[in-house]
This record gives structure tokens, C-alpha cells and sequence, in this order.
């Protein structure tokens, strides 16, 4: 019912992910195939284009405010992950990296230490550094196909009494891993156990590949849901990257309120009309688009894997969540800046590069799915002919 599978020209569009002067920023050449940012070369569903049709053909872009986009956003979450959810403990920042930055700045002190997982995404860690506070990283350790978490190490550094937070991916970006219940109630008791605030990126949690169970924090009881902060968006589930639109839910008044006032302080709480009209349409009107996406994404990553996987010998792991790809180049046996080089210049593929998220990604390469197969097609045919 959803054509996926057509092209869209994307260049001179302002977009990041496809435009000459951002591709020649990031890559030094703009002459390469982009799979890399998380957005989508998808049209965005057609209940989201009508709403932002209406808007445009109202004709006026005044200054706006809803509760209609938080309650949209709690039915969904209902609905979809049967979390209920209180739509009113919900403060709207433009992003979940602003989000991520504010508490930060609101909840620890300079120097303080922030507890992340590498490699992971990596405005994480800019969230962290850019705010002078230390990254304490118990990284995701490599176990066959799988990373996981090494609860000792983890448990060690939410010990150090300099470490105040932990940011909490999931699911996790770039290693497309779902935790399950059990492994994120050990987590967070553990944060809990040493006073840690845990703030949990929840972004792709929409984004669950067929037959993978997914369990959101808000659904591991009141015991846990209420002393995190979650951020939630449809940025990523239904291609709004540009509305810049996220629901950070904070249950906890003695957290949500100095959360509020950094936004005070900062002078920002005004939406805009087309976000707001988009998000609303998302969530109550476009669930079909979503499903039928998602079986295209992981038919996709079939597609990646099976012929990476045949024609290179080329490991990609399993994609539990979200439409990006980790891929083990490292038998080839290059340095960072060789595979780096490779892939853009002989190649000319535009890729998210694996140390991007820490020293932990280094000889992966993440493949960004949420594409036209043609477009996938292309970019494995020129990596297949360069690597073999
Ligand atoms: C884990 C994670 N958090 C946040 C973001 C970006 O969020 P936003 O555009 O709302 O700032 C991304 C985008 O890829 C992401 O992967």
C-alpha cells in the first residue's frame, strides 16, 4: 500500500544527510552515497502530510500550543506499549538531544561523572563533554554476535561516588540491541542502589523488528518508571527528524520541575504549528504506515546481511530495533582512517563510521536501512566491488 521502494531525490533539499556541503563536511566529498544520519528517504505517512497540508493552507504560522500532541503521545504509549502514562508529566523539548543536555546541566555539577555505554551515540557523549563532566563508560563487550553488558564493570562504575547519572540507551543505537526486562531492572537497580538519576533515550523504541519483545522502562512498574526521566519522540518512528519535537516524560515533580525551569531560564517553550499538527497525526493516524515500514526495514537488513555476509564474509549483527545496521569490517585488518578512506573514497559510500561511538565501534560500519532497496542495492555493489 506504501510504495518504500521508490526514490526520492533528495539533494538540494536542505537535508543533511544528502546534500553536497553537509556530505562534503563529514566526508570530505560530497561524491558519495548517503547512509548515514538517522533519517529516512521515505515520504512521511499520508495522514501527517494532509495535517501539514491543512496548516500551510490556513495560511497563518502564529505562535501555538496544544495539549492535543502530549495526549496523543500518552494514548500511543498506551496503545502501543501498554504503558498509561500521565500526559501532563509530559515536558516537550525540541529534540532528545537538547533533552539530554538540559539534564545534564540541571541535574549534576561540573566534573561530575555521567555513566553511558559505548559505543553508543555519540551526541551522548557530546552531552556530556560540551557540559564539563566526565564520561565514565562501562562498555558493551563483544560476545559472539552479541554485545552485552558486563554488570560487574557497570556495577563498579555507578559506584564511584563521582558518577551522578546514567544515560541509558534503548533501544540501543548503534548496536540495534533490545534489552530485555530482567537485563533493564538490573541496570537500573543498580543504578538506583548507588543514587545514579537515569535518564533512558527511548527514541527508537518504536522501531521493534518482527518478533523481537520490547519492553519500554515505563512498563517495568511504578518502581522504576517514576524515578527515571524518558525521552520519547516520533522523530525517528515516523520520519520527523526536522520537527525537532520530543516528549520527555518525568513523573517525579521533584524532578520535572527544575527539568522545566532549565527550559525557563533558557527562554524557549513556544511550538511550532507544523510539528505540532505532525506529531498529532503521527501517533493517532499513521500506526499502518509504521508496520508495514518496519517490514520493509528488516527486509532490508536481510538483504544487507545475507549478501554481506555471502560475497565478504562481512558480520552484520542482529538487528532487534531500529534501521541502522553495525557491521564487523575489522577482518580486513585496516586502521580507522584506511577503512574510513576506503569506504568514501574508493567506495563512495557515506556511512556512519563505528569509532564515531567510541574506540568500542572501531573496524564497524553503521548502515542506515530506512532506504530505498535500490538505494541499499547500489551501496552494497559499490562496497562488494572495492572490499573483495
Ligand atoms: C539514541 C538517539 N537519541 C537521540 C537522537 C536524536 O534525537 P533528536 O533529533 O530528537 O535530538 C538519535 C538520532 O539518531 C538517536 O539515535
Amino acid at each position: 500500500m506504501y510504495n518504500f521502494d521508490e526514490f526520492i531525490d533528495r539533494k538540494g533539499t536542505m537535508s543533511m544527510k544528502w546534500d553536497d556541503e553537509s556530505l562534503q563536511a563529514t566526508f570530505g566529498s560530497k561524491d558519495v552515497l548517503p547512509l548515514w544520519v538517522a533519517d529516512m528517504d521515505f515520504k512521511i505517512a499520508p495522514a501527517i502530510t494532509e495535517a501539514l497540508q491543512k496548516v500551510v493552507d490556513h495560511g497563518i504560522i502564529g505562535y501555538s500550543g496544544t495539549d492535543e500532541a502530549n495526549k496523543a503521545l500518552a494514548n500511543w504509549m498506551s496503545r502501543r506499549h501498554n504503558w498509561d502514562l500521565d500526559y501532563k508529566t509530559v515536558v516537550n523539548t525540541q529534540g532528545i538531544v537538547f533533552a539530554l543536555n538540559l539534564a545534564v546541566q540541571t541535574f549534576t555539577r561540573p566534573g561530575d561523572g555521567v555513566l553511558i555505554q559505548r559505543p553508543v551515540y555519540y551526541p551522548f557523549t557530546n552531552a556530556i563533554v560540551n557540559n564539563g563532566r566526565k564520561v565514565v563508560s562501562s562498555s558493551l563487550v563483544k560476545n559472539g554476535h552479541d554485545f552485552e553488558v558486563d554488570f560487574s564493570d557497570f556495577e563498579e562504575k555507578a559506584k564511584d561516588p563521582n558518577t551522578t547519572m546514567f544515560i541509558l540507551c534503548s533501544p540501543h543505537n548503534p548496536l540495534s540491541k533490545v534489552y530485555k526486562a530482567d537485563e533493564l531492572k538490573r541496570m537500573l537497580d543498580i543504578a538506583f542502589e548507588n543514587d545514579l538519576l537515569v535518564i533512558v533515550d527511548e527514541i527508537h523504541g518504536d522501531l521493534i523488528m518482527p518478533g523481537v519483545e520490547y519492553t519500554t522502562v515505563g512498563n517495568l512498574g511504578k518502581d522504576y518508571s517514576d524515578k527515571v526521566i524518558t525521552c520519547i519522540s516520533p522523530s525517528k518512528t515516523f520520519n520527523l527528524a526536522g520537527t525537532q519535537w520530543s516528549g520527555i516524560v518525568i513523573p517525579d515533580d521533584k524532578l520535572r520541575h527544575p527539568f522545566s525551569r532549565t527550559i525557563e531560564q533558557l527562554g524557549i517553550g513556544i511550538h511550532n504549528p507544523y510539528s505540532l499538527a505532525a506529531v498529532i497525526a503521527a501517533y493517532n493516524d499513521s500506526e499502518e504506515w509504521l508496520d508495514e515500514l518496519i517490514k520493509y526495514i528488516y527486509a532490508n537488513y536481510e538483504y544487507l546481511k545475507e549478501r554481506l555476509g555471502a560475497e565478504l564474509r562481512v558480520d552484520v549483527l542482529k538487528l532487534e530495533a531500529t534501521y541502522l545496521a553495525f557491521a564487523d569490517f575489522s577482518k580486513f585488518g585496516l586502521t580507522r582512517e584506511e577503512l574510513d578512506h576506503k569506504m568514501v573514497h574508493e567506495a563512495k559510500v557515506g556511512l556512519d563510521s563505528g569509532h564515531w561511538f567510541g574506540d568500542e565501534g572501531e573496524g564497524y560500519m553503521r548502515f542506515n536501512l530506512a532506504c530505498s532497496r535500490s538505494t541499499l542495492e547500489e551501496a552494497i555493489n559499490r562496497i562488494v566491488k572495492t572490499f573483495k
